[in-house]
């Protein structure tokens, strides 16, 4: 079976072809350079920019593979959460191509795609905990099938991608500055009273980073010389360019690791409380952009080997958003005997994803 996945709930536009659960090609473009001059995602350029690149992407995939529209068995598409005019482009594309080849339309959760795309490239185990870390979520799941998702615990304010990206801001670095904080970080050791690791304090399952945001915020009021004087250039967007330009490496290698340090316990706190309280868990699974972190790689891989369970982490491009993995979740849902139909609706970040899939 065929199925063609399409991606366009942010600022990535992505098409790609899974056959059989196996990834045949995938064409991505970024819009990432054109939000960056924003400091942000103008949602207004990001649907534009999709409704531009589909269509060209889709061509180069059916170039590539040599599958033109009529192969296609069924079309995945992410229908939320996400933007919602963004969503609505990729939408109306996915049911074209269904309404003129009669392939199956399927709509896929962005969120449960991301924690499904480990499934690429090696078996997915069940049950699983699943902690999906991006740049809009931060959600622990228990997931006992591809299509049983249950959610235990969120954040309550900032994503943990988007705490990198606030405080990679007032560095004065590009967005999405998350990258950047990790590459600086590298090698130098945490100074684990500078920051808090937030919201800990409780015995519930939820995240919240917006307090750890205003700690660096306060910190870096004090200590304005590690801030850059204005947005590095382009070629100097890399570890050693950066360090360059800043006039205390050292220190400044030592608070990102710091801040890194404080993200990724706290992310590990909670994924053990997690794993401590749901029974019967065989492996745990880790995606979205933050999931291509070195400290949240790092403190996952512990837990993993210290729990015993297969750890699920997906190379870094199946980390940020993508086609394949919309893919591949459709094709999951399409195994498990669901589908959907053409007044399929797409769902705006902040609205639960319905599972009101149609029996095949
Ligand atoms: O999953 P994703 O591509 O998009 C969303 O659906 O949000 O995640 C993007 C987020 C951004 O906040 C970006 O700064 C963060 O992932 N990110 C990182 C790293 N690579 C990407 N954050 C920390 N360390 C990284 N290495
Ligand atoms: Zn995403």
């Amino acid at each position: 079976m065929l199925v063609l996945g399409v991606e366009t709930s942010c600022d990535e536009t992505g098409v790609a072809f899974v056959r059989d659960g196996q990834l045949v090609a995938e064409v991505l473009a970024s819009q990432t350079d054109m939000h960056a001059v924003f400091g942000g995602v103008v949602p207004e350029i990001a649907s534009r920019e999709h409704q531009r690149m589909l269509p060209v992407l889709f061509a180069q995939l059916v170039e590539r593979t040599g599958l033109g529209p009529a192969a296609i068995d069924a079309v995945a598409i992410a229908r939320g959460p996400g933007l919602l005019g963004s969503l609505l482009v990729g939408m109306s594309f996915a049911k074209g191509l269904c309404l003129s080849t009669g392939a199956t339309l399927i709509g896929v959760n962005h969120l449960h795609g991301h924690l499904l795309a480990p499934g690429l490239e090696a078996e997915l185990v069940f049950p699983a905990l699943g902690l999906l870390v991006s740049g809009g979520h931060t959600h622990l799941y228990r997931m006992d099938s591809p299509v049983a998702f249950q959610l235990l615990g969120r954040t309550l304010d900032d994503a943990a991608g988007e705490a990198f990206d606030k405080v990679a801001k007032l560095l004065n670095l590009p967005y999405p500055g998350g990258r950047y904080l990790d590459e600086l970080s590298a090698g130098a050791v945490p100074d684990t009273s500078m920051f808090p690791r937030a919201y800990i304090h409780n015995d519930n399952l939820d995240f919240s980073f917006s307090g750890l945001k205003t700690s660096v915020a306060n910190h870096l009021a004090r200590q304005q010389h590690l801030c850059f004087s204005a947005m590095p250039p382009r070629e100097s967007l890399n570890r050693q360019g950066l360090l360059s330009l800043c006039p205390e490496p050292d220190q400044l290698a030592i608070l990102c690791a710091s801040f890194n340090w404080a993200v990724s316990e706290t992310l590990r706190i909670k994924t053990e409380r997690a794993l401590d309280r749901e029974k019967g868990i065989r492996a745990l699974i880790v995606a979205g952009g933050v999931a291509a972190n070195s400290w949240v790689r790092k403190a996952m891989g512990d837990i993993a080997q210290t729990r015993r369970l297969s750890l699920m982490l997906p190379r870094l491009s199946l980390c940020t958003d993508n086609a394949s993995m919309i893919a591949y979740a459709g094709w999951l849902a399409l195994q498990h005997g669901y589908r959907h139909d053409l007044d399929l609706e797409s769902i705006p970040r902040g609205r639960a994803v319905p599972e009101d899939w149609i029996r095949i």
